[in-house]
């Protein structure tokens, strides 16, 4: 079922990090809105220094799942549909701001917002996604021949959730994260 896109408080709500994907195959069409949703994401400069793979072929997935399996983590991910890889590109600031910072300072936000984007896209097409930090970064990027030069983020894991349930979220209160003044 795809949730109302006009309450944002409740998406927000229902994106949780799915590890328990069903076995219904995910539609082209979503994943290339899920992108669409990445690719709208802001960024410093507007540099959007991000580029996706999306990994689909089911042989693939196998292969990608198993470079996240480390140390017994992560063994959820076999079942994902489909895994977008997430890799920094170089930024190119405005000449203003490339004077005076490193030209990736704001790489890191640019795709965890970028990646958020795509999460709370996919959760309003009704698909579960987890973003996982773990994987053995050499193996994938020999896998999907990424070069040395470009960092791999994260990936995240995509396909519709076994359950509808969705648990309280565990978080700090605002009074512990938050100020006004
Ligand atoms: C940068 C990042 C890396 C993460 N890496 C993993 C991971 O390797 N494996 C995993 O199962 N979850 C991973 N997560 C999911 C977090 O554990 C999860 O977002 C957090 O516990 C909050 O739970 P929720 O997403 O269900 O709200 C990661 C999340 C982020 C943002």
């Amino acid at each position: 079922m795809e949730n109302d896109m006009s309450d944002f408080f409740e998406l927000v709500q229902r994106r949780q990090s799915c590890r328990q994907f069903s076995d219904k195959p995910v539609e082209r069409e979503k994943l290339v809105k899920i992108l669409e949703a990445a690719r709208l994401a802001p960024s410093g400069c507007n540099s959007q220094p991000w580029y996706f793979i999306v990994v689909e072929s089911p042989d693939k997935v196998a292969e990608v799942a198993q470079t996240t399996m480390q140390l017994g983590l992560n063994e959820y991910i076999g079942q994902a549909k489909a895994i977008i890889v997430i890799v920094e590109e170089h930024a190119h600031l405005i000449p203003k701001v490339a004077k005076m910072v490193d030209s990736q300072v704001f790489a890191k936000n640019d795709l965890g917002a970028a990646t958020l984007s795509l999460c709370l896209a996919a959760e309003s097409l009704g698909l579960g996604t987890c973003i996982v930090g773990m994987f053995d970064r050499p193996k994938l990027r020999e896998l999907l021949d990424i070069s040395d030069d470009k960092p791999i983020h994260m990936v995240v894991a995509v396909g519709y959730a076994a359950s509808d349930k969705v648990r309280n979220k565990q978080r700090k209160s605002l009074e512990e994260i938050s100020r006004f003044v």
